[in-house]
C-alpha cells in the first residue's frame, strides 16, 4: 500500500498567506496542516508516500517536509506542472503508484485519524474506491454524495448548486488501481479541471466495487481564514499540546490551563491563559494570551491582549489597545501603535488582506 498527499493548487482562499507560500505549510497549533496527514498516513502503516507539489511552492515544501525521515516514512515529490485537478494529480503519481493500492489525501485536509479501520474495510471487501462523508451544512462547497437508504453510494457531484443531501466528501480516499483506467476516461469539468469526483463516479457506472463510510470524528477543511481558526481550536483542544514550559517565565507572569512555551522565549509580566501553544524564541511582555491561541517562533508581543488567534512566524504586535480576537497574521506582518502625531491609523496592506476595525 502507498500514499499520495497532494500539495499543490493555486491556495487562493488564503490569500495573502498563501501568495508567498503553500497553504498546506501555514501551521495548525503550530504545526504545517501537511504534517498531520503525513502523520495519520504513517500511523496507519504506510511509509511509502507521494507528495503531490507544484512549481511555485514545491521547494518550500521539500525544504520544510524534508525526505520522510523524521515521520519514519520514505517521502518521493511529484512535480504537477498545472493544477489541472485532483484526478491530474493522480495520473501524475501514476509511475510513482504502479499498480499498487494507495491512500489518497488532501493536503489541506485535518481529519481525526480512524485510517486504520478504513484500510481494513477496504481491503476485507476487496473495494475499488472508499470514500469519507461527513455531513455539513453547506454541502455545495465540497463534493457531494447522493446515498440510498442503505447508505449505498448511488452518485458524486462536485460542488452542486442543487446538492442531493448534505453528505460531504471529505479529502481522504482509498483506491485501487482500477482508478487509473477511469480517470483516463473522463475529461475537465465545467471548472477546467480533471475532477476525482467524476473519475469515482465512472467506477460506479461500470459497476466497481465502490463504497462510502460517515466519519465519525472531526473533519476540518482549512481552505479559509475561519476555517483554519476552528482547526487550531480542535486540535489544540484534542491533541497536540503537551503542556510544557521551557522558557523563562518571569515571577510576575501568571500561565493557567495547558500551555507550551518553547525554548528561548521569554513571558514577562503576562498572563496566558490555555491552551496556549507558543514556539521558540519569542518575546511576550505585559500582554493577555488567551485560549485557543497559537503563536509560531521568532514573534514579538508587547502590551497587548490575544486569543483565539494564530501568529506566524517573525509576526510583531505591539501597544494594540483593543483585545484583538480570530485574527490570523501572517509572518513577519507588523501591528503596532502609531509613533508619532498625529495619532492616526496608518497602514501599509500588501493584496488580499481583510481588515476590520473597532
Ligand atoms: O476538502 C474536501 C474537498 O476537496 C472535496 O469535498 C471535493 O470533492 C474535492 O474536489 C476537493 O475540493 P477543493 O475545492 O477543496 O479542492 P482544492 O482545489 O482545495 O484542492 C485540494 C488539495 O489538493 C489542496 O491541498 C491542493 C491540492 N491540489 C489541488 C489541485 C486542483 C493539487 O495538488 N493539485 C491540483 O491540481
Amino acid at each position: 500500500m502507498k500514499a499520495i498527499i497532494l500539495s499543490g493548487g493555486k491556495g487562493t482562499r488564503l490569500r495573502p498567506l498563501t501568495h508567498t507560500g503553500a497553504k498546506q505549510l501555514v501551521p495548525v497549533a503550530n504545526k504545517p496542516i501537511l504534517w498531520y496527514g503525513i502523520e495519520a498516513i504513517v500511523e496507519a502503516g504506510i511509509t511509502e508516500i507521494g507528495i503531490i507539489i507544484s512549481p511555485e511552492t514545491g521547494e518550500e515544501v521539500k525544504a520544510k517536509t524534508g525526505d520522510g525521515s523524521r515521520f519514519g516514512a520514505s517521502i518521493t515529490y511529484i512535480r504537477q506542472d498545472q493544477p489541472a485537478g485532483l484526478a491530474h494529480a493522480v495520473k501524475v503519481a501514476q509511475p510513482f503508484l504502479g499498480q499498487s493500492p494507495f491512500v489518497m489525501y488532501l493536503g489541506d485536509n485535518l481529519v481525526q485519524s480512524e485510517l486504520t479501520l478504513f484500510l481494513e474495510h477496504f481491503h476485507s471487501n476487496n473495494l475499488d474506491a472508499l470514500t469519507l462523508l461527513c455531513p455539513v451544512e453547506n454541502p455545495s462547497a465540497f463534493g457531494v454524495a447522493e446515498v440510498d437508504e442503505k447508505g449505498r453510494l448511488l452518485r458524486l457531484v462536485e460542488k452542486p448548486k442543487v446538492p442531493p443531501s448534505n453528505l460531504a466528501l471529505v479529502g481522504v480516499y482509498i483506491f485501487s488501481n482500477a482508478i487509473h483506467n477511469a480517470i483516463a476516461a473522463i475529461q475537465p469539468s465545467a471548472r477546467g479541471e480533471l475532477e476525482i469526483t467524476d473519475a469515482i463516479q465512472t467506477l460506479i457506472d461500470q459497476q466497481k466495487a465502490v463504497e462510502a463510510r460517515q466519519i465519525r470524528g472531526w473533519w476540518l477543511d482549512t481552505g479559509k481564514k475561519d476555517d483554519l481558526l476552528e482547526a487550531n481550536r480542535v486540535i489544540l483542544d484534542n491533541c497536540c499540546l503537551h503542556p510544557a514550559l521551557n522558557g523563562e517565565i518571569d515571577a510576575n507572569s501568571k500561565i493557567i490551563g495547558r500551555v507550551q512555551v518553547g525554548t528561548g522565549t521569554k513571558v514577562i509580566n503576562s498572563t496566558i491563559r490555555g491552551p496556549v501553544v507558543i514556539g521558540d524564541n519569542c518575546h511576550i511582555e505585559n500582554c493577555f494570551v488567551g485560549p485557543y491561541t497559537s503563536i509560531a517562533d521568532d514573534v514579538t508581543m508587547i502590551e497587548t491582549d490575544l486569543e483565539h488567534s494564530v501568529l506566524l512566524q517573525g509576526a510583531k504586535v505591539e501597544g494594540i489597545h483593543h483585545r484583538v480576537v480570530d485574527s490570523l497574521i501572517g509572518q513577519r506582518a507588523q501591528l503596532k501603535e502609531a509613533p508619532k502625531r498625529p495619532k492616526a491609523l496608518r497602514f501599509m496592506i500588501g493584496d488580499d488582506c481583510q481588515i476590520e476595525l473597532a
